[in-house]
């Protein structure tokens, strides 16, 4: 077994197939309505903006569930060298066709390929809350180690305590995926026991679109943590 290797998570290809069906409608989605579009929502935008000054030219940044390549693309354009992967193959050819001046892969979070403290940062950018309780610690360990010291992390996921079993999503297309929300304080102890230093934390209130939600930002240490 390879060092750090995690399971399979048992639900992962249907996951993946779902993804497939909703990927194009979710970038009719993204076009039409602006959602998933940070330029469309001040405090993403500005959480986003924040990690990429907080980056800066310190290393390679991964955007792991990157779906159509929204934010990858952004913090392309804003200078950062950027890459993205998802589960999904139909996610990425969206990703490939809309923004070609950008590298995009496809792989799991569970598996993608990540040299150790090789990044200057990372995001799962609304592309966690999938993964198996049991299996999101093992993934943020993960990227905390493939994160250089003082490299930066960032997640933005759905806030409460249920396993939603979605049916539909992104327009009424048929899925097969739990939706694991997360209290942010279990999502932020979580991630200090990745190893990682929890900077900032934002809290988004339920709108029209979708339900409440968070966003955590945190670094790697420059010597590490006593939990870690
Ligand atoms: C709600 S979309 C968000 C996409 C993108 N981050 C954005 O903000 O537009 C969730 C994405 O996570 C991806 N995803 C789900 N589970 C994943 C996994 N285990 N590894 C990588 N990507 C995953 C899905 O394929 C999908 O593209």
């Amino acid at each position: 077994m390879r060092a750090h290797h995690i399971d399979h998570p048992a639900d992962l290809d249907v996951v993946r197939e779902s993804y497939d069906r909703v990927a194009d409608n979710y970038v009719h989605m993204v076009e039409t309505t602006g959602f998933g579009d940070i330029r469309r929502h001040p405090w993403l935008k500005a959480s986003i903006d924040a990690f990429a000054d907080s980056v800066g030219d310190s290393g390679p940044v991964l955007d792991v569930g990157c779906g159509p390549g929204t934010v990858t693309a952004y913090l392309a354009e804003r200078g950062l060298d950027v890459s993205g992967v998802d589960l999904s193959p139909r996610m990425i050819e969206n990703a490939r066709r809309l923004h070609p001046q950008c590298r995009f892969g496809v792989a799991s979070a569970t598996d993608v390929r990540l040299e150790e403290a090789s990044l200057g940062g990372v995001l799962g950018w609304w592309s966690l809350f999938n993964l198996p309780r049991d299996v999101l610690p093992r993934v943020l360990a993960r990227f905390a180690r493939a994160l250089k010291p003082g490299g930066h992390f960032i997640t933005a996921t759905h806030v409460g305590d249920e396993d939603v079993a979605r049916t539909e999503a992104y327009g009424g297309v048929p899925v097969r995926w739990t939706t694991h929300q997360w209290r942010p304080e279990q999502l932020v102890d979580l991630v200090e026991q990745a190893g990682l230093r929890p900077v900032a934390e934002l809290r988004l209130p339920a709108d029209e679109q979708t339900g409440p939600g968070v966003v955590v930002m945190a670094r790697r240490p420059e010597v590490p943590s006593p939990r870690a």
